[in-house]
C-alpha cells in the first residue's frame, strides 16, 4: 500500500509504494536530499538512516550530494537542475523550507529562496498499485526571472561498485536500439534537440551496478513524460557518486517567467526493481497501464493500414479493394494513410490542406467509410496536423505560421515545415479542422503523424520565443485531450515517422504508438525488445507486411512475420491484393489465433526470453519465440520459461500435452532450429 509520512524530529519524509520506499530529508541548510530509494523500509528503519552527509574532501569539492533538485548556489558542482537568473543578477536558489502538504499519495515540499521572492515546490506522488514514484517541480516567481534550466527532478542511487547505464539509441527505422554501457566518470547527457522525444534517444534510463541481468540484480530507472526536446544529464564523480537530473527542453534555451506565473514541469518518474531488468520493465508496464494510458483495459483492435500497399497512390477503388481483403483476414479497423486530402499526391505538396481530394474521392469519404463499416470494421484516417508543405494553400495564405527566423533560411525536411502550435491561432485552426473531420466523417481512429524535426525554431517579434519548444508540445497535448473529450469513441495512434514520439507524455493521450517504419520482422525483434523495456505490449503497434520487405528487401516467412508482430498490438500493412489465396487463408488463421491470445499479450505480464517473449495472464501463458539464420553448428539453448508456478501443471492448448511448471522453468522447451532460415513458434498454455 502506498503511504507518505513525515517525521518532524528528523525532518524526513517516507514515501512507500507496494514494493519500494523513498526517503527525502532536509539538510542543515534546508536543501532537500535523498536518503534512500530502494527496498521497502518501515518507519523505524527509515528513521535509523544516517542523515544527509556533508561531502567534500577539499575546498574544490561539492559539500552536498544526493539533492532532489541541484541548485547553483553553494559548493555544488554537479549538473544544475535549477538555473534561474533573478532581476539583480543573482542566480540559483538558496533553499528555505516553508512547509509541506500530504494529500493521500501526493507530497508537496514547499521552498522559497532566502533573499528573493521565488517559490519552488517539489512534488511527489505514489500509488497503491504502482511502484513508480512520480516527481515534478513547480516554480512560482514573484519577480521576473530568466530560467536557463528547470528540471523535473534529480535522482541518485546508493554507492555501487560500478554503474551501468541502459538506454536506447537509433534513428529513423532503427528506433529503440538497446545500449548497456558503463557510465563514464564525468558527465553523460541523453537528449533530444529535435522538438520531439526522438528516434535517436528516448527519455528513459536504467542504472545498475553492472551486475544485473534480466531476472536478477537491483535496477533503478526513470522515464520522463514529455514529447518534445528533453535532457537527462548524469554526473559520475571521480569519488564514485552518481546522480542524474532530467527535464524538458535542451541546453541553451531560456524562458522568461513573469511574476505570478506558474511553471509546471512534466513528470519524471522513477522505478526501483530488486530483480533485474525484466522486473523493472514489468513495473513500468503496470504503471503505464494503471496511471498513464487513457483506456488501458480496452483490447487494441487488429488494424489494417494501407500505407505500405499503395503509398501516396490512394483512391477510393484501391482502398475499397484493400478493405474487403482486410476484413477477410480479420482486421477490425481499417486505416487510410497519407494522401487522401488536398493536392497531396506525393510528399512535396498539399500538406496542410485538410479537405478531401475530390479527384481521388469524387463523392467524398462517405462511400468508403460506409463500405468499411459494412464490412464490420472501424474507420481510421492519417493526419499530420503540425506540418505544412510550402506548396499548399495553407502556407501560401499563412507563411508566418511556421517556425522561422527572419534572417535565416527555412530548412525543408521531407519537403515540409513545422507549424508553430505555440501560436494560439494556429493551434485553434488545427483543433477546429480536426474536430470537424472527426465529427463529419464518423472517424473512429486518427493516426497522428509528425515527420520532421524542428529547425530555425523562432517566432519573430516574440521576446520569449524559446517558450515555443514547450508551448508547442502543450498545445498538441491540449488538442488531443479536447478531441478525446469531445469524441469519446475516438482512438489515437501516435506516430512520428515511425516511433519518433514514444514517451509517457504522448501515451497519456493516445492508445498506441506506431513503433517503427521498419516492418521487417527480423529487425523488429530488436526494436520491440528496446520498446518493451518501459512501454507495454498493448501500446506497441506491430504490422505484418510483405515479403521481401519493401524497406530492407529481406524475405521472411509469413508465420515468422506474424509471430513477431503478435508480441504487440497486431496489425496488417501489406499489399493484400498481391497475397496469394494460400497466404490470405494462413493470415486469417493467424489473426484468429491472435484474437485468442490477445488478452494474454495485451493485458498479461511480460517475461523476455533469450529469443522470444512470454506473457502470463491469469491461468494462461503465451510464448512467442523466433530465431533468424545461424551458422552451422551454432548452439541454441532450450527456451527456459519464467514466472510460472513451479508446482503447477500447464496444458498445451493445441496439443493437449501437460507440462510441469518446474520443468518448463528449469529444462525449458526444445530449442528452435532455424539453420539457414527463419524459425518461430507460438505456444499457448493453460494452468490445469
Ligand atoms: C510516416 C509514418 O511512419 C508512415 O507509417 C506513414 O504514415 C507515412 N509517414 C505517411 O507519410
Amino acid at each position: 500500500m502506498r503511504s507518505v509520512t513525515f517525521d518532524a524530529s528528523s525532518r524526513r519524509w517516507l514515501l512507500r509504494t507496494p514494493g519500494t520506499s523513498y526517503v527525502v530529508a532536509l539538510a542543515d541548510d534546508d536543501a532537500p536530499r535523498c536518503l534512500h530509494w530502494g527496498p521497502a523500509l518501515t518507519a523505524e528503519q527509515a528513521a535509523s538512516l544516517p542523515g544527509p552527509a556533508a561531502f567534500g574532501a577539499s575546498s574544490f569539492d561539492s559539500t552536498a550530494g544526493e539533492e532532489e533538485l541541484v541548485s547553483e548556489v553553494g559548493a555544488r558542482f554537479e549538473t544544475p537542475s535549477l538555473q534561474v537568473v533573478l532581476p539583480d543578477g543573482d542566480r540559483g536558489i538558496e533553499w528555505r523550507h516553508d512547509g509541506h502538504e500530504i494529500d493521500g499519495g501526493h507530497l508537496t515540499l514547499r521552498f522559497s529562496d532566502r533573499r528573493h521572492p521565488l517559490l519552488v515546490e517539489l512534488h511527489y506522488r505514489v500509488h497503491d498499485d504502482s511502484d513508480a514514484i512520480e516527481r515534478w517541480t513547480v516554480l512560482r516567481p514573484q519577480v521576473p526571472v530568466t530560467v536557463l534550466r528547470c528540471d523535473s527532478a534529480a535522482w541518485s542511487v546508493p554507492a555501487l561498485d560500478g554503474y551501468r547505464l541502459s538506454h536506447v539509441t537509433g534513428g529513423w527505422s532503427s528506433e529503440h536500439a538497446l545500449s548497456r554501457t558503463e557510465l563514464a566518470v564525468g558527465e553523460t547527457a541523453l537528449t533530444s534537440r529535435r522538438g520531439l522525444s526522438s528516434h535517436h534517444a528516448n527519455p528513459w534510463l536504467m542504472i545498475d551496478g553492472g551486475d544485473a541481468g534480466e531476472r536478477h540484480g537491483e535496477v533503478w530507472s526513470c522515464a520522463l513524460a514529455w514529447s518534445g526536446s528533453w535532457r537527462v544529464t548524469f554526473t559520475r564523480t571521480p569519488s564514485g557518486r552518481v546522480n542524474w537530473t532530467g527535464g524538458f527542453g535542451h541546453e541553451g534555451l531560456t524562458w522568461r517567467l513573469e511574476p505570478g506565473e506558474e511553471w509546471v514541469t512534466p513528470v519524471f518518474a522513477g522505478v526501483y526493481a530488486p530483480d533485474g531488468y525484466g522486473e523493472a520493465s514489468r513495473r513500468w508496464h503496470d504503471h503505464v497501464a494503471r496511471h498513464v494510458l487513457p483506456r488501458p483495459d480496452e483490447p487494441r483492435p487488429v488494424v489494417y493500414n494501407a500505407w505500405e500497399a499503395v503509398g501516396f497512390d490512394v483512391n477510393e477503388a484501391n482502398q475499397r479493394d484493400l478493405a474487403r481483403l482486410a476484413a477477410r483476414v480479420g482486421a477490425e479497423l481499417f486505416v487510410m494513410d497519407d494522401a487522401w486530402f488536398g493536392g497531396r499526391t506525393g510528399d512535396s505538396a498539399g500538406l496542410g490542406d485538410w479537405w478531401v481530394n475530390d479527384e481521388r474521392f469524387p463523392d467524398g469519404l462517405s462511400p468508403l467509410i460506409d463500405e468499411v463499416h459494412r464490412l464490420g470494421m472501424r474507420f481510421g484516417l492519417w493526419v499530420e496536423p503540425e506540418m505544412v508543405n510550402p506548396d499548399s494553400d495553407l502556407y501560401r495564405a499563412n507563411p508566418d505560421w511556421v517556425l522561422h527566423m527572419p534572417g535565416r533560411s527555412r530548412t525543408l525536411l521531407r519537403n515540409q515545415l513545422v507549424l508553430n502550435f505555440a501560436r494560439p491561432d494556429v493551434a485553434d485552426w488545427a483543433h477546429k479542422w480536426l474536430h470537424k473531420l472527426v465529427s463529419e466523417h464518423a472517424v473512429d481512429f486518427l493516426k497522428w503523424d509528425f515527420n520532421r524535426a524542428f529547425t530555425e525554431a523562432g517566432r519573430p517579434g516574440d521576446p520569449d520565443q524559446d517558450r515555443l519548444w514547450i508551448d508547442h508540445v502543450r498545445a498538441v497535448y491540449s488538442i488531443m485531450d479536447r478531441l478525446r473529450a469531445d469524441h469519446p469513441h475516438l482512438r489515437i495512434e501516435a506516430c512520428a515517422g515511425g516511433g519518433g514520439r514514444t514517451d509517457l507524455g504522448i501515451l497519456a493521450r493516445t492508445d498506441q504508438v506506431w513503433t517503427s517504419d521498419n516492418t521487417d520482422a527480423h529487425d523488429r525483434i530488436a526494436i520491440q525488445r528496446g520498446f518493451s523495456q518501459v512501454y507495454p505490449a498493448r501500446a506497441m503497434a506491430a504490422w505484418v507486411t510483405d515479403s521481401p520487405n519493401p524497406l530492407t528487401g529481406r524475405a521472411v516467412p509469413l508465420r515468422f512475420r506474424f509471430h513477431v508482430a503478435m508480441a504487440g498490438a497486431l496489425g496488417l500493412g501489406g499489399d493484400l491484393a498481391r497475397w496469394s489465396e494460400a497466404e490470405l487463408s494462413e493470415a486469417a488463421e493467424l489473426v484468429a489465433v491472435y484474437k485468442d491470445i490477445r488478452p494474454v499479450v495485451q493485458f498479461g505480464r511480460l517475461w523476455r526470453l533469450p529469443y522470444g517473449v512470454q506473457y502470463v495472464h491469469g491461468d494462461r501463458v503465451v510464448v512467442l519465440a523466433w530465431h533468424g539464420p545461424v551458422a552451422f553448428g551454432t548452439p541454441i539453448a532450450p527456451l527456459r520459461l519464467a514466472g510460472l508456478d513451479p508446482d503447477g501443471r500447464y496444458r498445451d492448448e493445441d496439443t493437449g500435452t501437460v507440462h510441469h511448471g518446474a520443468v518448463l522453468m528449469s529444462r525449458g522447451l526444445p530449442p528452435l532450429t532455424p539453420g539457414g532460415g527463419y524459425s518461430s513458434t507460438l505456444l499457448r498454455l493453460r494452468a490445469c
